[in-house]
């Protein structure tokens, strides 16, 4: 005759359950502080690289941190381009848009780029080196067509001339849209400038390829085949983004020297 009852099988479940419950959050709280450090060192990697202050391929955290110390993280507030006394961790580019009270409605006459809101304060990254400004880091947000992509713009001190881009978050299709991630294209992006001589953000991917021959050619990247969507999502963004409805109040006073 078996000696199981339903008490003991009862019994053998819950005691189960709270060890490995126990077990669950306890290497939650002991690998807090790992993950929240390896996430760090994730956005300091994008950063860089997008920027092009370090190289595609196995960077250790101490490499990372390294490069890392010429570069000042500030939260500017984007109507007036001011530096705020926020700090990097009070704002957050994905969330922030979600609340009324950190963030703006995007008029529709201005909103080219479809996000519908702004956050009010974004923390921007200033590259120096002894104290000269070498380059100023944005973070960009742009819908494709199944995601919103996340990146950064690297320009240099005449905020026109562009040092590097990159996402590091998208879920556009591989091949397609998903060629936002391709290095020889993002190659492209450098050396581009960003705005007109009246500092209009006129910066755009061609539909097709851009040729020598083509009129303002350094304002252009190849679009990306396939992807039209996608391309489009970028230029408006890009142009939104360096609007003065984004970070053209801040822009014009790094031109003044005022950073
Ligand atoms: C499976 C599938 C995936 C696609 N992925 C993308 C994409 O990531 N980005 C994009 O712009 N268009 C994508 N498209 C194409 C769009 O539906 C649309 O046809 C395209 O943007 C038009 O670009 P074209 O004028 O260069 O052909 C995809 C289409 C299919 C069938």
């Amino acid at each position: 005759m078996s000696s199981e009852t339903p008490t003991k099988t009862v019994t053998v479940a819950l005691i189960l359950c709270v060890v490995f419950s126990f077990l669950v959050s306890t290497t939650a709280v002991v690998l807090k502080d790992k993950i929240s450090y390896n996430q760090e060192i994730d956005l300091k990697k994008n950063i860089l690289l997008a920027a092009g202050l370090i190289e595609k391929g196995s960077v250790s955290a101490k490499q990372v941190e390294e490069a890392f110390k010429k570069v000042e993280p500030i939260v500017v507030d984007l109507e007036s381009g001011e530096k705020t006394s926020l700090s990097p961790e009070d704002v957050n580019i994905k969330t922030d848009v979600k609340f009324s009270d950190k963030s703006t409605a995007i008029e529709p006459s201005n909103d080219v780029a479809g996000l519908g809101r702004r956050p009010k304060n974004a923390t921007v990254y200033l590259v120096k080196e002894e104290g000269a400004l070498q380059g100023v880091i944005l973070p960009i947000v742009s819908k494709g067509l199944w995601s919103t992509m996340y990146g950064f713009l690297a320009l240099a001190p005449d905020t026109k001339t562009v040092k590097g881009f990159g996402y590091y978050e998208q879920g556009e299709t591989p091949g397609l849209g998903g060629e936002v991630d391709n290095p020889s294209w993002k190659n492209q992006w450098v050396g581009k400038e960003i705005f007109n001589t009246e500092w209009e953000p006129v910066f755009k991917l061609k539909k097709g390829s851009v040729s020598s021959s083509d009129e303002g050619k350094e304002h252009m990247v190849d679009g990306l085949s396939g992807a039209t969507i996608t391309s489009e999502g970028v230029t408006t963004s890009i142009q939104y983004w360096l609007s003065q409805n984004g970070f053209g109040p801040f822009l014009t006073k790094i031109r003044n020297g005022e950073y």
